[in-house]
């Protein structure tokens, strides 16, 4: 045999190698397409769509996302702003004048599926809801206050101008998604769904463990998240759950008992308040466990709530009207809290 002959065996060999990557690629492709059906979840058929424009009539099987591309400028650009928040107006935009978040987080964070699924904070039926009175500002307030709320604390950003751009988008968008979903709108359940309330502290050591177990896939075991690999780290696949860019100590979620309402009927991501997995006892532990971490800190807190008996019970910092400490508001045990003001000043506390 001379040299340059190749020899048989090894073409033989050549070619099943060939042919074994080969499969190899084409069952990886069928395996990824396989969990993108899976992970894109089942697909609501039941919204009915109101479009602006009277000759474009859509009644079935229209995405949110989809629907959004037949509506006004502003009801498109308040969708992007809500669930792509980091990207247009994050603390790591190109143009600094826009840097008004200053956190990685999105809207859409914890008002899930752009604020559409019930108990994950929706934003459905909102509009109607304001002008209301706020414990915290102790005063009547608008919508576009509250989304400031949310831009100042869990957006650990400045407030949006409001009458500027993007506060109307913002509005437009809050505004449009009680039509589009009609007569459908009240069967998507406000705010956050109650969990009972275990009379014990918080318990961090389980808290920690059950983070270990149902969270660190996702949320990593430092809780920063995960930045996505295909920005300059601007931009988060998993949101980080403390640290300095996430939500800061004057948030709703910095509060246990409304960050174990969201995990217990939003998390691990991808269930739903009907298909829950935590136990209401694990809920509790590991949103304690989550808030027990060092996280960007807001000034004046102690302005807050200047009517200080209006503060949920589990507001983590003080002054306070009644003598519990700033430990046991911040990890329970509440029932004796809520006991308290239920005597004193014949009120219900329930957060
Ligand atoms: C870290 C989580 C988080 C992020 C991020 C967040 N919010 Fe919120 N938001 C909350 C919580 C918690 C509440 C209060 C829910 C409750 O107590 O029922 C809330 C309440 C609201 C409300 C009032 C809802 C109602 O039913 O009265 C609006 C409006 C709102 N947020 C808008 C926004 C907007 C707009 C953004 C982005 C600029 C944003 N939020 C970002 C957690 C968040
Ligand atoms: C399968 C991945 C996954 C798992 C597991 C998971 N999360 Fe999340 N979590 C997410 C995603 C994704 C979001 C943001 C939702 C969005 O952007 O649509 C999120 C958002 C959150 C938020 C609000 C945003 C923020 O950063 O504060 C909290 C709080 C949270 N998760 C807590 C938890 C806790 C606690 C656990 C464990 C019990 C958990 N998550 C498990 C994927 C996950």
């Amino acid at each position: 045999m001379s040299i340059n002959q190749p020899d048989f065996k090894e073409v033989l060999g050549q070619i099943s190698r060939l042919i074994a990557i080969t499969t190899t690629v084409l069952l990886l492709m069928v395996a990824v397409i396989f969990i993108g059906v899976l992970a894109s979840g089942p697909t609501e058929d039941w919204h009915s769509l109101y479009v602006e424009s009277p000759d474009v009539i859509l009644s079935e099987k229209m995405t949110l996302e989809n629907a959004v591309e037949y509506q006004s400028q502003d009801i498109q650009y308040g969708y992007e702003l809500i669930t792509n928040t980091d990207q247009l107006i994050g603390m790591t935009v190109d143009d600094e004048s826009m840097r008004y978040t200053g956190n990685v987080l999105r809207c859409s964070s914890c008002h899930l599926q752009g604020g559409t699924q019930s108990y994950g904070i929706a934003l459905v039926g909102v509009t109607d809801r304001f002008p209301q009175f706020r414990g915290r500002e102790n005063k009547e307030g608008t919508l576009s206050e509250r989304i400031n709320g949310c831009m100042t604390r869990s957006m650990n950003g400045i407030p949006l101008p409001e009458n500027g751009k993007e506060m109307k988008a913002m509005l437009a968008y809050i505004s449009w998604l009680d039509d589009y979903f009609g007569e459908d709108a009240s069967s998507v359940a406000p705010g956050l769904k109650p969990i009972e309330l275990p009379n014990r502290a918080v318990d961090l050591a389980k808290g920690e463990a059950i983070f270990n177990q149902q969270c660190t896939v996702c949320h990593q075991s430092n809780g920063q998240g995960l930045a996505s690999s295909d920005t300059s780290g601007a931009s988060y696949t998993y949101p980080p759950l403390w640290g300095d860019y996430s939500y800061n100590n004057g948030a709703g979620m910095h509060r246990v008992i409304t960050a174990a309402q969201f995990i217990k009927y939003n998390m691990p991501f991808g269930i739903t308040h009907e298909s829950a997995i935590l136990s209401d006892e694990d809920a509790y532990d590991v949103a304690g466990y989550m808030n027990s971490h060092h996280r960007p800190l807001r000034d004046h807190l102690d302005l807050d709530f200047p009517d200080r008996k209006r503060k949920p019970m589990s507001t983590p910092y003080g002054p306070y009207v009644d003598d519990f400490s700033s430990e046991q508001h911040k990890y329970g045990p509440y029932p004796p809290i809520a006991e308290y003001y239920k005597e004193v000043y014949q009120m219900t506390k329930k957060k």
